[in-house]
């Protein structure tokens, strides 16, 4: 049992490149798997999900795991999946995906990881679905569970965490294998849960994989360069002229807005579904398709390298003003359309309705609170760094609730988590890829010092322990 560990780990390092995953919430860059939006996402070379080799269960899950007055007692109903098609009996490894903040079905055709993995190690699969996402409504319907904060309260990481201990433990006697080795994995935020989860969880699970999990995205560790520095990066290095193009197409979206009818001219150049009510509409819009273009850039069809592409490009059949150019690139990345929603990125689905809660959009809140703003460092998008204050401003007239942007880094002790891992942690595995915005809050070594923890043992410890 210990074995297989120690295989896993050589097998994801050598093929995390094509599992990915990454985050996103809705308006600042969303915390999510699936870049459903944009067109044409092409499927990495993976496992088609099966619907038959699945099983489908419903857990009765307390509300909450905390405090013992009466309320804490009523239950709801947890989803989760089973894959035994390759699972060997007792005692052979079970994986766990942690869902993070979008529904399992979802999940469940964008998670390739299991289903390429699962074989070879004849694991048992669970997939299980974070509370108030999906159909896990703790209070009976969407409308009611997401209704206000007296519902929203008990929506947080550590009830989730301590869900999953009780359903991973369920799981293990209703297949009567309690000695089975536990890999709990998540990516983006779910990334964050994985990695919680060993921290806070070890006699349940033996290893973490936190894929994309920006875990030092938080007021007490802020990362240097933010999220649009890496999208900036990321479209400089496909092509400088793009680069230059966007970076410049923001004061010419003020200029023409600006102008007797210029929102209108506006609204026409783009093709907007809804008239223009400010030039803020189109340049939210315009930096939240740079952003997911970026987040969720892979092949076969980069949608970087197509953006770019169309920006770039003088076809002979069309006017090549700066605004023509960036709208080029807007069709290139939605398709084709007769009109563009620059509110699609905005509009309130159960799963937004949630994570706005948890996390933060404009006006969200309660722990995740991660700073991200545009930030004067080299982006290529006009500086509107984060104001924490307008931020727990915003979340008080949502909700009549303060964040509290410091209880993560108090519960999970984040602020110095090398030493944390070298005294206490082991057996988690942390994978970025360093073009998704996001790696800046993801905790990674350099080369250098991953050689040094080698030495000391830090990095050495995951096989160790595991054998
Ligand atoms: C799905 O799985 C079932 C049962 O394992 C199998 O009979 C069927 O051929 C599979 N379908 C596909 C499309 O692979
Ligand atoms: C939430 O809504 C319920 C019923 O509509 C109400 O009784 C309760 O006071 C509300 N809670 C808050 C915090 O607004
Ligand atoms: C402008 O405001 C109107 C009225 O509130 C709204 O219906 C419309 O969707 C807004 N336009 C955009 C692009 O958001
Ligand atoms: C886009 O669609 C319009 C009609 O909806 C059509 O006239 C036009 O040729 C299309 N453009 C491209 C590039 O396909
Ligand atoms: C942040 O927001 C507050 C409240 O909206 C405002 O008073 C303050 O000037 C803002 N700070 C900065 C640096 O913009």
């Amino acid at each position: 049992m210990s074995l297989p560990f120690a295989t896993l780990l050589l097998l994801i390092f050598s093929t995390s490149s094509s599992y990915f995953i990454s985050l996103a919430h809705s308006k600042i860059p969303r915390l999510g798997i699936s870049p459903n939006m944009l067109k044409n996402a092409p499927d990495a070379p993976t496992q088609k999900l099966n619907h038959s080799d699945l099983k489908m269960f419903y857990f009765n899950q307390n509300l909450d795991h905390f405090t013992f007055t009466p309320k804490s007692y009523m239950t709801f109903q947890q989803r989760y999946a089973i894959d035994s098609k390759h699972w060997a009996g007792a005692n052979a490894p079970i994986l766990a995906f942690l869902g993070e903040e979008s529904s399992l079905d979802s999940d469940l055709s964008a998670i390739g990881f299991l289903r390429d993995n699962g074989p070879r190690f004849k694991a048992l699969l669970v997939y299980i679905e974070h509370r108030y996402y999906g159909k896990t409504m703790p209070f009976g319907s969407a409308e009611e569970t997401l209704k206000n904060a007296s519902t929203l309260g008990y929506l947080n990481a550590a009830q989730a965490l301590a869900d999953y201990a009780a359903i991973l433990l369920h799981v293990k006697e209703k297949y009567a294998t309690k000695h089975s080795p536990i890999i709990v994995i998540g990516g983006s935020y779910g990334g964050m849960l994985a990695a919680w989860f060993r921290l806070k969880y070890p006699h349940i699970a033996l290893g973490a994989l936190a894929s994309s999990a920006p875990l030092l995205y938080f007021e007490d560790t802020l990362p240097k360069f933010g999220y649009y520095y890496i999208v900036t990066k990321v479209i400089k290095g496909t092509s400088e002229r793009c680069y230059n193009l966007i970076r410049k197409s923001w004061k010419e979206i003020d200029r023409v807005a600006a102008k007797p009818n210029g929102l209108l001219i506006l609204s026409k150049q783009f093709k907007t579904c809804a008239p223009l009510n400010g030039s803020f509409d189109i340049k939210d819009f315009l930096s939240t398709i740079y952003a997911e273009a970026v987040q969720y850039n892979r092949g076969p069809s980069y949608w970087v390298t197509n953006v770019c592409k169309a920006i770039d490009n003088n076809p002979p059949n069309r006017k090549n003003g700066l605004l023509d150019r960036i709208f080029a690139g807007v069709v290139a990345l939605l398709g084709n359309q007769s009109c563009y929603d620059t509110n699609m990125f905005a509009h309130p689905t159960n799963n937004n309705k949630a994570w706005r809660w948890q996390a933060r959009k404009f006006h969200t809140c309660s722990e995740i609170v991660m700073p991200v703003g545009y930030d004067k460092q080299d982006t290529m998008f006009p500086t509107t760094p984060f104001n924490m204050t307008s931020y727990i401003e915003g979340c008080k007239a949502n909700y009549g609730v303060t964040p509290r942007p410091h209880w993560i880094t108090t519960y999970f002790g984040i602020q110095d988590v090398k030493v944390v891992l070298r005294k206490f942690g082991s057996n988690i595995i942390f994978s970025n890829g360093l073009s998704d915005p996001y790696s800046v809050g993801g905790f990674t070594l350099s080369r250098h010092c991953h050689e040094e923890e080698r030495r000391s043992g830090v990095a050495g410890d995951a096989t160790r322990r595991g054998n």
